[in-house]
C-alpha cells in the first residue's frame, strides 16, 4: 500500500500552536510515527504540509499518477472553507480518510461543517496525533 498523508495550512506550527488545543507533538513526530508504522507493516507513507490551497490541490492531482492507494488528510481551516479541495479529492477518486487533532464539534461552530467529509471513507476527530495513526492502520487494511 501506498499512503499519502496531507496536512493543511498552520499544521508546521504544531508543538507550539495553541498546545493547550492540539498537544506537544511537532508534524516532524507525526511524520516520523505514521513513517515507522508504515514500514513495520511493509506500507509506503509520503507526507506533504503546506499552507497553500493550491499546492494541496496540486498534490492531490499528482497523487492520480504516482501510485497513491489512499489519502489521509487533515486540511486543516481548509476542511471547513475549500471547495477546490473537495472537488481535487472527487476528482482523483481516491478513497481518503478526514482526520482532525482536536474534536471539532466541540470547538466554535463554524468548526462543525467540513466540506470533505460527505465524500469521504470516515471522519476522525479529537484523538490527538493517534487519529493519524488509526487512519493509517485502517487504510493498510483497506
Ligand atoms: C484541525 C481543526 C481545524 O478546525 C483547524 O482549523 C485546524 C486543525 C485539527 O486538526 O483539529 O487547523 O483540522
Amino acid at each position: 500500500r501506498n499512503i499519502l498523508v496531507l496536512h493543511g495550512p498552520n499544521l508546521n506550527l504544531l508543538g507550539t500552536r495553541e498546545p493547550q488545543v492540539y498537544g506537544r507533538h511537532t508534524l516532524a513526530d507525526i511524520d516520523a510515527r505514521l513513517q515507522q508504522v508504515a514500514a513495520d507493516n511493509d506500507a509506503r507513507c509520503s507526507t506533504f504540509q503546506s499552507n497553500h490551497e493550491g499546492a494541496l490541490v496540486d498534490r492531490i492531482h499528482a497523487a492520480r499518477s504516482d501510485g497513491t492507494d489512499y489519502i489521509l488528510i487533515n486540511a486543516g481551516a481548509y476542511t471547513h472553507t475549500s471547495i477546490a479541495l473537495r472537488d481535487a479529492l472527487a476528482a482523483v477518486a481516491i478513497p481518503f480518510i478526514e482526520v482532525h487533532i482536536s474534536n471539532v464539534h466541540k470547538r466554535e461552530p463554524f468548526r462543525h461543517h467540513s466540506y470533505l467529509s460527505e465524500l469521504a471513507v470516515g471522519v476522525i476527530a479529537g484523538l490527538g496525533p493517534f487519529g493519524y495513526e488509526a487512519a493509517l492502520l485502517h487504510a493498510m487494511a483497506s
